[in-house]
């Protein structure tokens, strides 16, 4: 039985929301969703406009500033990326310490909250559009020298410094795949799928990685340790680790464990979850999903051998999307269900899944850290609760205790 009066806070009653299902704890003007229809937005325009028209830097300067930048701007920012690209030497030994085989999430989380050792002038708590341009110039550069230290570094191979000619795309597959003199040429299918997953993955409003961020941020935390929160947040299988997930369960069929039929049995008999199907807010279909399908069926059209895998998705996808089970709880595939075939067809390891999602999320993060800073409602992020646990007890010395 719950006591009534631990509902009751100054203000009335608490609500219970686990899982914060109903619990609006913002106002924001950065991504709009209609999870019944299927839309999604950054700033009102339309995700399938900006995936098939907009490069990564642009959308994140629209997510941050709230505008399509002009070309001035979009130059000046591709600048000052070019000129965050290279890691303080410190930073770079600091990596040495790393176990080799250490998750590069973890390597990632901690070094992006390094950053902050290197940048003092940006924690200070006043922040403007300047300021902000900076360190997100820092943020978005570095995460990517960063990501691709961790790569190299956890296969065992040197690492590839940054090319300041190339574009941001292009740069961060150059220091994932060159090897000494080797230098890796993508083909304009790989470079646009990339860009397209990373506009994908750019902002999806209160998840539960954006609202660390904001939870974060909320007590004055500065911007590199609120974004290096996100990364933690995101880490978690049930939410930017689904995308690794959806590709172990596919190769577990590939490789003759099980059809997909007996997959999906299974998930039905509640044994485990259906990696990349579902989510909170989108219960007819995932818009995101919907391109990377298309995204990762003209990748793999490029390609000399086709992935079985794709073809186990859709065979799963088919057997799921007539299911009463699926239908009832209106489970449809989400983001993750197709972004690992397009990464895999890239040639991005499995441990690194999670980590090019944080690549693409960091501008979102950045925007909301910076919307919360403006927001003249900001108050410090403290839910309630209801406390379940035992009424008050006599203490009792050790050599008295049962
Ligand atoms: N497979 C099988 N059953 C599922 C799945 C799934 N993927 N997702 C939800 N269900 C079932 C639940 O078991 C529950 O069934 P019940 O009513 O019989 O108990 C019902 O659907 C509702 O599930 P909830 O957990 O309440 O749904 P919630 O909105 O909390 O969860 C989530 C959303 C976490 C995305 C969930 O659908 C899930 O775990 N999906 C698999 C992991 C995944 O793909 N995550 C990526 C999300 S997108 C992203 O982060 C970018």
């Amino acid at each position: 039985a719950i006591d009534i009066s631990s509902l009751r806070d100054e203000t009335g009653f608490i609500t219970l929301d686990p899982g914060y299902s109903n619990t609006g704890a913002c106002e924001s003007k950065i991504t709009f969703i209609d999870g019944e229809k299927g839309i999604l937005r950054y700033r009102g325009y339309d995700i399938e406009d900006l995936a098939a028209k907009s490069t990564f830097v642009e959308t994140a300067l629209l997510l941050m500033y709230g505008e399509l930048p002009s070309g001035e701007r979009v130059a000046r920012f591709r600048e000052q990326l070019t000129d965050q690209q290279l890691l303080h030497e410190n930073m770079r030994n600091h990596f040495e310490g790393f176990p080799p085989h250490g998750h590069p999430m973890a390597m990632l989380s901690a070094m992006i909250n390094a950053c902050g050792c290197y940048h003092p002038e940006l924690l200070d708590p006043e922040m403007d559009d300047e300021r902000l341009f900076h360190a997100a110039a820092i943020l978005m550069s570095k995460v990517c020298t960063i990501a691709a230290f961790a790569y190299k570094m956890t296969s065992g191979q040197r690492v590839e410094y940054p090319d300041p000619s190339l574009s941001y795309c292009r740069n961060f597959l150059h220091m994932m795949f060159s090897r000494p003199h080797r230098r890796y040429e993508p083909t304009p299918q790989v470079v646009k799928a990339l860009s397209r997953f990373l506009i994908l993955h750019a902002d999806h409003e209160q998840n539960c990685s954006t609202s660390t961020v904001r939870m974060v941020g909320s007590s004055g935390a500065n911007v590199f340790a609120s974004v290096s929160a996100g990364v933690c947040a995101l880490w978690g299988p049930l939410h930017g680790g689904a995308n690794m997930a959806v590709i172990e369960m596919l190769e577990r069929i590939h490789q003759g464990g099980e059809s997909p039929r007996t997959i999906v049995e299974k998930v039905k008999q509640k044994k485990f979850r259906l990696m990349g199907f579902g989510h909170r807010v989108y219960k007819n279909f995932d818009p995101r999903a919907r391109i990377l399908e298309r995204t990762a069926r003209d990748l793999l059209a490029t390609k000399a051998e086709p992935d079985p895998l794709l073809d186990i998705a859709h065979e799963l996808a088919e057997i799921a999307l007539t299911d009463d089970y699926f239908l009832e709880r209106r489970l449809y595939p989400n983001v993750d269900f197709y972004s690992g075939i397009i990464l895999r067809a890239i040639g991005i390891p499995l441990n690194m899944f999670t980590v090019m999602f944080s690549i693409g999320r960091i501008p979102g993060w950045i925007a909301h850290w910076y919307e919360l800073y403006h927001d003249p409602q900001k108050r410090i992020c403290r839910p309630r609760q209801i406390y379940t646990g035992p009424a008050q007890r006599a203490y009792v010395a050790v050599d008295e205790r049962a």
